[in-house]
């Protein structure tokens, strides 16, 4: 664990990774997404046509995509230039998404009180100044806008988390650990890459804090668990009611901001 590894190795390492980290993925996200991020993300957001939408962290796009399948009007950002490629390459002329190269800290380039709905999925835990981002939605939202994003479930995936397996390979339990640590460290993937991708950890308090010292009030926080319909096609996914894996945030503005 390094609590000084910054922005420019986090970059270079989503850059490096970003074709790998895109080959699971089809026009749904990956299983993950499909399973237990879309159907949230899409609940939190409510109708999505002919509402101003920032992608904040888009990726390879999918979500972008998928909201201005809807009829949304899509902005979508991301500071991997490799990633930017991916999601042109894949995103048809005719949608409603223009990219931009930027970083969530600060994206002057966007003026003030510019959408309805700003989404991050998967994308604050993987930043360095999470701070400095809220400030960033905030001042780009609408008045009333809403701020939704989700993150690995900062109580339960630490650094050096994991299951607990018998020698057999029977999940025992899911061990945490250093919760109080924030700063970076090494997510598992790649697997097979030395160099992996970087994951900023910080407490649920410190989360909770710096969204209302913003401004924010907090208006609903979800721990996604799969359907039944999705048990009956995925039954390994039973597991997941043992602990959660990802939390999401559905943040207002208040109108006087
Ligand atoms: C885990 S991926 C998630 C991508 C996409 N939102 C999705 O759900 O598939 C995290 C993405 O956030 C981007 N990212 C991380 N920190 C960022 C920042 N400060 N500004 C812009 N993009 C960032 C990375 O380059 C990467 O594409």
């Amino acid at each position: 664990m390094d609590k000084d590894v910054g922005t420019e190795a986090a970059i270079r390492r989503w850059d490096r990774h970003a074709e790998k980290f895109s080959e699971g993925f089809d026009e749904q996200g990956d299983l993950h997404r499909e399973v237990f991020l879309n159907p949230t993300l899409f609940d939190l957001m409510g109708a999505v046509d002919n509402k101003k939408i920032l992608d904040a962290g888009c990726g390879n796009g999918y979500l972008s995509r998928m909201i201005a399948n809807q009829g949304g009007s899509v902005a979508a950002v991301d500071y991997s230039k490799q990633m930017l490629t991916i999601a042109k390459r894949n995103t048809n002329s005719e949608l409603d998404i223009h990219y931009h190269h930027g970083n969530c800290e600060s994206l002057d380039f966007l003026p003030n009180r510019s959408f309805d709905i700003i989404i991050s999925n998967m994308v604050i835990q993987d930043l360095a100044n999470y701070r400095q981002a809220f400030k960033e939605m905030h001042r780009l939202l609408k008045d009333e806008g809403a701020f939704i994003f989700s993150i690995l479930h900062p109580c339960f995936i630490t650094p050096n988390s994991g299951w607990v397996k018998t020698d057999t390979g029977e999940k025992l339990y899911w061990k945490v650990d250093n919760y109080f640590y924030e700063g970076t460290y090494e997510q598992a993937i790649p697997v097979d890459q030395e160099e992996k991708i970087l994951y900023f950890h910080r407490t649920l308090t410190s989360y909770i804090e710096a969204l209302t010292e913003t401004g924010f009030i907090l208006e609903r926080l979800v721990e996604p668990k799969p359907s039944e319909e999705i048990l009956v096609n995925h039954p390994s996914f039973r597991e997941d009611f043992r602990c959660a894996d990802f939390m999401v945030f559905k943040l207002r503005k208040n109108k006087f901001d």
